[in-house]
């Protein structure tokens, strides 16, 4: 057993949180006021190699793995979970799921791209009728000469209108079996039949765009099907078990500035002449927020381990996501009770991380369906 990082993880740890102090930090506030993507961010963590981090050298990246990326993601989402979520579904959903799944031929046509940030990767699962219940998609993919013709609406798609570079599932067979029926898709933001949607006006995560995608009549070349065609939603789901990851990272993040912002301020504030720190009633909490951070930190730790020595981990990837997001949620509530009035506003910035935690509880596998894939386990 060994708890430490190792150098090269210290190196990730150590350049994500000079990136994100420097370059998030000062502008998280006023992207999220603003709703603006957060463009000269995102170019600047494509420079730094960070969207390349899990794609093999082969291909341009640095090769890394699950346990990296779950470092770097943690220190951008103590800072801006907007720009968090941009990298994270472009690298556990995107990158790594070309990765495992591409043919030769797209490995080599789009990962050096993603791994430089020229293209930009999403993920599109979601419909308007299918959210938690995936495998009842709608969206249809019909075999023609040379590939397939792709045709559906998909929702709550994170860089949908940035993003260079599409994973689309979509039914190859619907009279086959319900799961066995499904196709995964490579499809170009150039390719004809590819639309952006409606935007989401969001409660938190503002700088991230999430839009519905369009696609009509898409002709997708038959070397960007990844599996057989009907093995999608294997495929979807195993990539999901990476993406929690990924988000279970953004919520220890926004857990540890939850924490970091009450610490500070239970120095700062006095109430009945001493600093509000000193009374049980906000060190008991603070406690509490930093015991869960640091449990929350070894269940992702744990689940990233597992996955880049290839083991199963889909439990242990459901319960990272399960304790980290709830953990961040009540973390944020606590930080704004620290806070009183002062956290209720815009001038502190635990307001922010309340309304950014929410989400952590919701997307990649709502709370309820990590319980479900845990207690299937079981
Ligand atoms: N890896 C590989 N295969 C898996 C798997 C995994 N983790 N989990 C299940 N499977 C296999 C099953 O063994 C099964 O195979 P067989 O058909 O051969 O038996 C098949 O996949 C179907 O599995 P289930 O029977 O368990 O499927 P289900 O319909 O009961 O659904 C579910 C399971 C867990 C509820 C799934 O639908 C789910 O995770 N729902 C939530 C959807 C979700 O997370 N959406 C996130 C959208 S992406 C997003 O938010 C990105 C963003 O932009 C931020």
């Amino acid at each position: 057993m060994d708890f430490t990082l190792n150098e090269e993880m210290e190196m990730i740890r150590d350049s994500a949180r000079e990136y994100a102090e420097r370059v998030l930090k000062p502008h998280a506030a006023a992207i999220d006021a603003a709703e603006e993507f957060p463009t000269e961010a995102v170019k600047e963590a494509a420079e730094a190699g960070f969207l390349g981090l899990t794609v093999p050298e082969e291909y341009g990246g640095a090769g890394l793995g699950n346990m990296h990326s779950a470092i770097l993601l943690e220190e951008v989402n103590r800072w801006d979970p907007s720009v968090g979520v941009t990298i994270s579904v472009h690298m556990s959903l995107a990158c790594s799921c070309i990765n495992k799944w591409g043919t030769e031929e797209v490995k080599e046509k789009y990962l050096p791209k993603l791994a430089t940030g020229e293209l930009i990767g999403a993920y599109c699962l979601t419909e308007p009728g299918a959210g938690s219940d995936a495998g009842s998609m709608k969206a249809r993919a019909v075999k023609v000469d040379g590939g397939w013709k792709i045709t559906g609406t998909k929702s709550w798609i994170t860089t949908g209108p940035e993003a260079g570079l599409y994973v689309v599932y979509a039914v190859t067979d619907p009279d086959g079996r319900r799961g066995g029926n499904i196709g995964a898709f490579l499809i170009e933001r150039s390719m004809e039949g590819v639309m952006v949607g409606k935007k989401e006006e969001k409660l938190g995560l503002r700088g991230s765009s999430t839009t519905e995608m369009i696609f009509e009549d898409v002709f997708v070349p038959e070397e960007n099907l990844m599996g057989d065609g009907v093995n999608g939603f294997k495929i979807a789901l195993d990539t999901l078990d990476g993406g929690r990851i990924g988000i279970a990272a953004q919520a220890l993040g926004i857990h540890r500035a939850c924490l970091e912002e009450s610490v500070k301020y239970s120095k700062e504030r006095e109430q009945f002449g001493k600093p509000i720190g000193a009374f049980q009633g906000v060190a008991w909490k603070l406690a509490d927020m930093a015991t869960s951070l640091e449990a929350n930190r070894m269940l992702v730790h744990k689940a990233a381990w597992l996955r880049d020595r290839g083991q199963p981990c889909t439990k242990e990837c459901s319960m990272a996501k399960l304790a980290a997001s709830r953990g961040c949620n009540v973390a944020a509530q606590d930080a704004v009770q620290i806070h009183g009035g002062a956290g209720y506003t815009k001038e502190f910035p635990v307001e922010r991380h309340y309304r950014d935690a929410r989400i952590t509880e919701i997307y990649e596998g709502a709370t309820d369906i990590q319980r479900l894939v845990i207690s299937r386990h079981l």
